[in-house]
This record gives C-alpha cells, sequence and structure tokens, in this order.
C-alpha cells in the first residue's frame, strides 16, 4: 500500500464546518487541519476542533490541529461608502488622524501612528495583497501622501504592506493572547505565530502557552522581509521555533515575487537542517476556490514544494471559504503522490559531511541509511515518546514510509504533520520486553503495510515510555519468529 509523504494541512472555515464535509475532507487526506484565528468566533473554532477530534478518532486517524494567531497585520480603516476605485496617477492620503469610519477617494484613516516614521519618499506600498499599489511622494506630521502606481478597487480593512518590510508592531496582539488560551483549551499541537520578527518573539509566545498549561508546538511564520534579510536572523528565528510556515502571501508582497521561489527553497532546506518542520502555504490551489480543476501552474507548485522536501503543504480559502474544498484537498494529495515518485526526491544528502551530538539521534539517523541502502526493507518502526526520533528520521529523504508507534496521543497528533511519518498507537509498558518486537511488526501486518518476507528496521530504547533514550536499531525479518 503506498503511503503519501507530504502532508496536507488544510483550513476549516465556514465552507467546512459540518461533519459531512469535515468527515470527507479526513478521508480525502487531511493531516492537519487549521483554524485560522483571524476570522470566525471562539465557539466556531471549538465546534470544529471538537469534530475533527471525535470523527478522526471514530475512523482511527490522526489530525493534528494548527491555530493561527492573528498578529499585528496593518490594516487601513473603512470607507464611507464600503469601497473606492483607485486609478493610476491618483493622489491619496494614509492619515494617522481621519476618522477611521470614513474614508474616501481621497483619504483613508489608519490605526498605525508609526507610519509616518516608517515611510519615506521613494517608497512603494502595497495594498490588499498587493494588488493596489502606491509611491510615497511625501510624508507629513500625520499623513503619507502618495500617487496611486496600480489601480483597482479598494474595500474596508484591507493589509497593508511596505516593499522591503519596515512595518512592523509587536508580535502578540491582546487578540492572540485570548487566542492562545483557546489553543491551550483545545489541546491544539500546534500554534502559527503571525509576522514575528525575531527570537524574542517566539520565546514571548512559548512562555504564554506554557503559562496556558499548553504543550503545542510553536510555528514561525516567516512573512516579512526582514526575517528573510539575512541567515542569522532567518537562522535566528527557526532556531526559536518547532517549526516555519513559508507564509507566502504577505512574504511575496514584502520581498517581490522574483525573489519568493528562491526564498522558499532556502527557507525549507534551512529548517530541515535544523531539524524543524516546515509547511508551505498561500495561494497553491487558489484557483480552485471557483473551479473543480487546478491550473498547471498551481500542479507544478505544489509538486515542486514536495520535491524541495517540505513537510507539508497548505490549504486556505481553497477549504475554507472555497466551492470545492474536498476537491482540492485530494488534486493535493494526487499531485504529491506523483512528485514523490520522482528520483530525486529519494535520494539523501543529509549531513553526510557531519558530526552527530546525540545517541538516538545517531541510531535514527543511521538506521535511515541502512533502510535507504538495504533494498529488501520496506518500513521502518520507531518507538517514540515525544515524536523526537521520528522528527529525525523524516528530515532525510527516503522512499521508506516511517511508524512512529507511541502511547501518547499529543505525540500521535504532532507526527501528522512529519513528512513521511504515520502515527499508530502502541504501548510497549503493556506487553513483555520480549515481545515488543513481534507486536509491533503485527501492527504493520495489520495495516497491510508489510509482508512475510519484507525486512523492517526498528528503534527504541532499553528503557520503555521515556523520552531521549534510543540507543538501539534491529533489522527484523517479517514472517520470521521475532524476539
Ligand atoms: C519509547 C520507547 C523507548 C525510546 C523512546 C524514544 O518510549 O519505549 O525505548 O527510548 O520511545 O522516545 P523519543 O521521544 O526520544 O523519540
Ligand atoms: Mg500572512
Amino acid at each position: 500500500m503506498s503511503l503519501r509523504r507530504t502532508k496536507i494541512v488544510a483550513t476549516l472555515g465556514p465552507a467546512t464546518s459540518s461533519p459531512e464535509r469535515i468527515a470527507e475532507l479526513i478521508a480525502a487526506g487531511m493531516n492537519v487541519a487549521r483554524m485560522n484565528f483571524s476570522h470566525g468566533s471562539a465557539d466556531e473554532h471549538r465546534r470544529r476542533a471538537r469534530l475533527v477530534r471525535e470523527i478522526a478518532e471514530e475512523n482511527g486517524q490522526h489530525v493534528a490541529l494548527l491555530g493561527d494567531l492573528q498578529g499585528p497585520k496593518i490594516r487601513i480603516g473603512r470607507f464611507t461608502e464600503g469601497r473606492i476605485e483607485l486609478e493610476v496617477g491618483d493622489n491619496f492620503r494614509l492619515s494617522t488622524v481621519h476618522d477611521l469610519e470614513n474614508g474616501t477617494s481621497d483619504i483613508v484613516g489608519l490605526d498605525y501612528p508609526d507610519l509616518v516614521k516608517d515611510c519615506r519618499a521613494g517608497d512603494e506600498l502595497l495594498l490588499d495583497d498587493g494588488r493596489v499599489v502606491l509611491a510615497v511622494e511625501s510624508v507629513g506630521r500625520d499623513e503619507v501622501r502618495c500617487r496611486v502606481t496600480v489601480g483597482g478597487p479598494l474595500s474596508n480593512n484591507k493589509g497593508i504592506n511596505r516593499r522591503g518590510g519596515g512595518l512592523s508592531a509587536a508580535a502578540l496582539t491582546d487578540k492572540d493572547r485570548n487566542d492562545i488560551n483557546l489553543a491551550a483549551e483545545l489541546q491544539m499541537e500546534y500554534v502559527a505565530v503571525s509576522f514575528p520578527r525575531d527570537a524574542a518573539d517566539m520565546h514571548l509566545a512559548r512562555k504564554l502557552l506554557r503559562d496556558a498549561e499548553s504543550e503545542a508546538w510553536l510555528i514561525a511564520k516567516i512573512e516579512r522581509a526582514e526575517a528573510v534579510a539575512d541567515d542569522e536572523t532567518l537562522d535566528g528565528l527557526i532556531q526559536a521555533s518547532d517549526g516555519v510556515m513559508v507564509a507566502r502571501g504577505d512574504l511575496g508582497v514584502e520581498i517581490g515575487d522574483a525573489e519568493l521561489v528562491g526564498i522558499q527553497k532556502h527557507i525549507i532546506s534551512r529548517a530541515r537542517k535544523q531539524n524543524k518542520v516546515v509547511i508551505t502555504a498561500t495561494q497553491m490551489m487558489e484557483s480552485m476556490i471557483s473551479s473543480p480543476l487546478p491550473t498547471r501552474a498551481e500542479v507544478s507548485d505544489v509538486a515542486n514544494a514536495a520535491l524541495d522536501y517540505t513537510d507539508a503543504v497548505m490549504l486556505s480559502a481553497e477549504t475554507a471559504a472555497g466551492d470545492y474544498p474536498v476537491e482540492a484537498v485530494r488534486a493535493m494529495d494526487r499531485i504529491c503522490r506523483g512528485a514523490e515518485k520522482h528520483p530525486t526526491s529519494q535520494k539523501s544528502g543529509h549531513r553526510l559531511y557531519q558530526k552527530f551530538e546525540r545517541c538516538d539521534e545517531t541510531v535514527a539517523l543511521a538506521a535511515m541509511y541502512a533502510g535507504n541502502h538495504f533494498p529488501g526493507v520496506t518500513a521502518v518502526i520507531t518507538l517514540t515518546e515525544s515524536g523526537f526520533t521520528p522528527l529525525i528520521m523524516s528530515r532525510i529523504r527516503s522512499h521508506l514510509p516511517i511508524f512512529a508507534l507511541s502511547p501518547n496521543t499529543q505525540t500521535l497528533g504532532r507526527v501528522a504533520l512529519y513528512r513521511g511519518v504515520q502515527a499508530i498507537p502502541f504501548n510497549p509498558a503493556d506487553m513483555p520486553s520480549s515481545d515488543i518486537n513481534q507486536q509491533a511488526v503485527n501492527k504493520l501486518l495489520e495495516g497491510g503495510y508489510v509482508q512475510p518476507g519484507d525486512w523492517v528496521i526498528l528503534t527504541k530504547g532499553d528503557v520503555y515510555n521515556s523520552r531521549g533514550g534510543t540507543n538501539s536499531m534491529k533489522l527484523l525479518h517479517v514472517g520470521e519468529s521475532l524476539v
């Protein structure tokens, strides 16, 4: 049976709130359900989270929950008429004192007093993800005067970015702090922080989560030009997090589309080298919001992210508010499986010339090296408490499925995001130690993942149910009686 390695994150929203739809998404291959805290009420998120947990459990699936904090996105105010039309050459002013409710086609208010400090003549401001572009002509005491260089409609509360970055507010707003408590309440496996500037923003988020008694893993969304300006800042952000998201919407607007693809590859590779998970996000299947089939360009985009070895690809509006949410997950599933057949997706040069630091890390990487080079091997089994051993294993390119066997429910959910890793509940403490290898292999036989005659590799430690203790790897011949 062939298993997809690249995982699928699907955002839940109005189009995917009913039990039927959520069941279809899970059946189609959703591995992680994303709750976007920028939209919807706490009760809506509670309801969807409960449905995901219940339906996954009924179907014996492990689906992780990811809460995505809104963060300090800077937005313009509202227009008296709801929306205006801007034409190339028009003058338009952004004001920090104008009534936030009553913008016109000359001026709009903005709740970000530092705007006048952060802008100077010659800057380019991008509204609504770059659909409208303004050139700054001069900056006054409480307004920025611009000329429109790309025109179009502009409606209430659209986001604003500066080309090259530089508009920045503290990463965690009061709303984010409330949503962190909600994520803790819902026992989410992952929380994503929007617009972090540096490691300090991630440390603060981690402290707030731990104070709320959440063990969630933290994902830094890489979406400011500053975050990718140099490797030191990027590595600092990655190091302070458990994973990153290539948040291509805002990032693309700030650094420009010409730079984006190279930067995506760079972020994926830096994250994997540091043993972190990575999600590639935004507009992957955008046309499927209103069409049952993806475009060739979208197929190519998803396949390329899979070939770059991202852990997961993500759907946003496609599943939250689109007309074809289930079809979008099915299309991603199909495209990832296709890309994974390509040989570049299976050969590894991972850390070939580097020293390892820990005993369990050494065993994990040795197991993958053995599996990739010994043709009879069809699966890798790792007994894990925290998910650390399969995380290290899944940083390596391989054609082999990695089965994470764990008694820990949070761990089983968390590994749903790791590339190439499948979760199986398993408690070695319940069995005599001489029986563990056989019972572990039996789980794979029951699932139809291996057959008599196959080789499987199994890693574990001397003590059961304790983290960090992996010190052995064994090659087991399926079908023989195992000890
Ligand atoms: C399970 C096994 C142990 C192993 C541990 C590794 O608890 O029973 O033998 O040492 O997993 O867990 P880790 O969290 O480090 O992957
Ligand atoms: Mg964003």
